[in-house]
């Protein structure tokens, strides 16, 4: 029997911070743990390719690259299991291939449609970003020439490269955060339409599961969102403006206190359990709750009703620093020769996996017979 693909990855547009690590990796090295008997195969790779489409300092690229996979085994990844994968997106040539060739099946409205680029590409305001998508369309309209002028190619295919990562490997599973959800969707339209058209070959490509399906596997009900420490109307991300919102698992332990210790709150004066009126407190007692790894309502019955903000932080600061300065000890113990060595033996096996694909798709599609 095939095993249960479950695939996901996480950019290495720069270093990963505690959104990523709550957010995504630690639900993943959970999955691991938890799937990787013999019916399922773990799939989990550095989208390199996918890093770069918004501008990034490229020297750094390749370091980051091999950063973010030793985190990921600091984090807890076993990395002496045969059923978890772990490779780089552009060690594996059949993914630009297959971009390539599912180019030719998407439309340019399809694309245009997505949320990702429009933030990504800057066509929207950050707060406007989660608004209905009436609003999406009259703003999607004025695109300018000057806009026009700097947005990248790649970033408009983004979603074509994460639908061919998907697809080579038939994963019926894919974890991602809320904002990559559309390109789930988009993922599994794509899919459908290719499979029609190309019907009398069989069935070419897996369909992944519905997010609803997905979310009732993992067992979730909403994605989680960590938000930025100075500016908590957006979510903490590795590619916001300022650093001094975002708590990066390299930072410095005492930097890392400080930037607790700098977040807004508000002047209510009084910790209160609304997320929409105090999004600073509020995002403060999620973080608490994550690193003490207690629920969120245990946090909220500990402090709502009191009224010192600056206990709160220093709570929350005390927890973050030992947190960080806990991973980095891990990571520093990680014996990279050995990372290398498993993700080399990997990419062997997955490029034997990918290429048989790529034949596959070749053949319904007249290049070879
Ligand atoms: P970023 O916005 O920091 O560049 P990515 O878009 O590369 O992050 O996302 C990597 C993974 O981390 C995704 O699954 C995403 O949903 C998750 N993630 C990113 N930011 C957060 C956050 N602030 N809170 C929770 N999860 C997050
Ligand atoms: N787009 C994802 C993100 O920004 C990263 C990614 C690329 C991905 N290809 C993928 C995730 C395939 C899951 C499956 O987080």
């Amino acid at each position: 029997m095939d095993k249960t693909v479950i695939l996901t990855g996480l950019r290495a547009n720069n270093d990963l911070h505690i959104g990523n690590y709550f957010g995504a990796l630690l639900p993943i090295i959970e999955l691991a743990h938890k799937y990787s008997s013999n019916d399922y195969q773990i799939n989990l790779f550095v989208p390199d390719l996918h890093s770069f489409t918004t501008p990034i300092d490229h020297s750094k690229l390749y370091e980051q690259t091999i950063r973010n996979i030793k985190l990921y085994v600091a984090a807890g990844l076993p990395i002496d299991n045969d059923n978890i994968l772990l490779y780089r997106q552009s060690f594996v040539p059949a993914h630009s291939e297959l971009t390539w060739i599912l180019d030719n099946f998407t439309t340019f409205s399809a694309l245009r449609r997505m949320q990702q680029f429009e933030d990504k590409a800057g066509l929207l305001k950050d707060n406007e970003a989660e608004e209905d998508s009436d609003e999406h369309l009259v703003l999607r309209q004025s695109l300018t020439h000057q806009q026009l002028n700097t947005v990248s190619v790649g970033l408009f295919n983004y979603p074509v490269l994460m639908a061919a990562d998907i697809l080579l490997y038939d994963a019926t599973y894919v974890p991602v955060g809320a904002d990559q959800t559309q390109h789930l969707e988009f993922t599994r339209d794509l899919a459908m339409h290719v499979n029609n058209k190309f019907i009398s070959h069989g069935e070419l490509f897996t369909i992944p599961k519905s997010i609803k399906e997905q979310n009732e596997f993992f067992n979730r009900s909403a994605p989680l969102k960590i938000k930025d420490l100075i500016s908590p109307d957006k979510k903490m991300s590795k590619s916001n403006q300022s650093d001094r919102g975002v708590i990066f698992l390299n930072d410095d332990p005492n930097e890392s206190a400080k930037k607790i210790m700098s977040a807004t709150t508000d002047n209510l004066g009084l910790i209160g359990s609304d997320p929409d009126k105090q999004p600073g407190v509020h995002n403060l007692m999620q973080i608490l709750a994550l690193l003490s790894g207690s629920s969120l309502d245990d946090v909220l019955t500990t402090w709502v009703g009191r009224t010192s903000y600056s206990e709160l932080k220093s709570a929350v600061a005390e927890k973050t620093k030992t947190f960080i300065t806990s991973l980095q000890e891990t990571y520093s113990t990680i014996n990279d020769q050995q990372i290398l060595d498993k993700v080399a033996r990997d990419e062997v096996t997955v490029n034997a996996i990918a290429n048989a694909k790529i034949a596959k798709v070749h053949s319904a599609i007249g290049l070879r017979q």
